[in-house]
């Protein structure tokens, strides 16, 4: 490690969902929900579901094979790999140790971290920390969920189960040759107090034992969410963050080139898109196709972004999310 910091760039990214379709109206047969309830509060049209056999860690090795070769990668490569997920392959280990097993990779450290739908911006600073200290010099930073397994399908549950779907998204970061552009600042905050305010509560080890049959007939096990309030906060902490990021980087709404908003719900990216005076061609939503895909979210769009040729080199990148914990940050990226 060097006492000088580097300047730390997204060298490639990458993203993958699951093949199988699920439609506003395929969820009208399980539960009382109408497409139109759920376009008008939530924009979500379809999202896509994990068949059988697939997990979190088999969406990351997708979207981590594509970011890899995009930054003209292998594998071995790798210095470090991170995990952002609150859907894990396995109670443990973490996604990141699965991973790297179907990536074929030994050797290097595998980190998993929870910070929920905020997971990708939490993990975004760990990773560049790591190559920004010289510690590490080519680090893949996933998020990746299979929500879909965890969700309560019933009238009583469907809140929640409208709004997720199963997706992954990955980023290499590398050192940057040039000083100007690369990842400029990375803000977290929580809030642990709100921390039931969406949550899962079981199985959990403040239980003794983890899980009983009747925590199960009573559905414990199925995320639970006070969604006015979540959106509440949600409006006001992620203008309140990019805010923050902005003027850490003497910077204004008007340079911004695109803005990257966690996809929960494309209402609430709507109205903080408003309170920023953001027009609507500064910010990328595909919320339509693949609902919250928490962790992956992010990178998923900025994947899109790159490959749809949304992002040019020079431009100013904002990020902001917002989620369980609760937890929220955003990020600055010179592209
Ligand atoms: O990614 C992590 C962060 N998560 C978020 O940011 C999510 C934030 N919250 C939200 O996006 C919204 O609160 C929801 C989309 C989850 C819900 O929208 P809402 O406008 O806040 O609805 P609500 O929960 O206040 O419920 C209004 C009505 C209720 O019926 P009654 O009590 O008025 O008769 C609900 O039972 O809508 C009902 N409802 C539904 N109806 C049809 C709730 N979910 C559904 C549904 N289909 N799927």
């Amino acid at each position: 490690m060097s006492n000088v910091m580097r300047q730390v760039r997204i060298s490639g990214t990458g993203m993958y969902v699951p093949p199988r379709v699920v439609k506003n109206s395929d969820l009208e047969e399980l539960m009382e929900t109408t497409d139109e309830w759920i376009r008008q509060r939530t924009g979500i049209e379809e999202r896509h579901h994990a068949d059988p056999g697939t997990g979190p860690a088999d969406l990351a090795y997708e979207s981590s094979v594509r970011a890899i070769e995009a930054a003209g990668l292998e594998p071995g490569d790798l210095d470090a790999i991170l995990v952002a997920s609150l859907s894990p392959h396995h109670d443990f280990p973490g996604v990141s140790s699965f991973l790297q097993d179907r990536l074929g990779i030994a050797g290097c450290p595998t980190l998993d971290l929870r910070a929920q739908c905020t997971g990708f911006l939490y993990a975004l600073q760990v990773g560049q920390l790591y190559v920004a200290s010289g510690l590490y010099d080519r680090v893949l930073v996933c998020g990746a969920e299979v929500h879909s397994t965890a969700l309560d399908f019933s009238t009583r549950g469907r809140d929640v189960a409208v709004i997720f779907g199963d997706g992954s998204g990955a980023v290499i970061l590398e050192p940057s040759e040039d000083a100007e552009r690369g990842i400029l600042s990375v803000h977290l905050h929580g809030q642990g107090e709100h921390a039931k305010r969406l949550w899962v509560e079981a199985p959990g080890s403040s239980f003794h034992p983890r899980i009983t049959h009747e925590m199960l007939d009573e559905g414990r096990q199925y995320p639970k969410m006070d969604g006015r309030f979540v959106f509440k906060h949600a409006v006001t902490r992620m203008p309140e963050v990019l805010h923050e990021a902005l003027d850490h980087n003497k910077c204004s709404i008007e340079d911004l080139d695109l803005c990257l908003f966690h996809q929960a719900n494309l209402r609430i990216n709507e109205y903080v898109a408003g309170q920023l005076g953001l027009p609507p061609e500064k910010v990328y939503s595909n919320i339509q196709r693949y609902g919250n895909c928490s962790a992956g979210a992010i990178p998923m769009l900025l994947d899109e972004c790159v490959r749809g040729g949304r992002v040019a080199e020079g431009d100013l990148v904002a990020m902001a999310g917002f989620g369980s914990g609760f937890t929220w940050g955003a990020a600055l990226i010179r592209w």
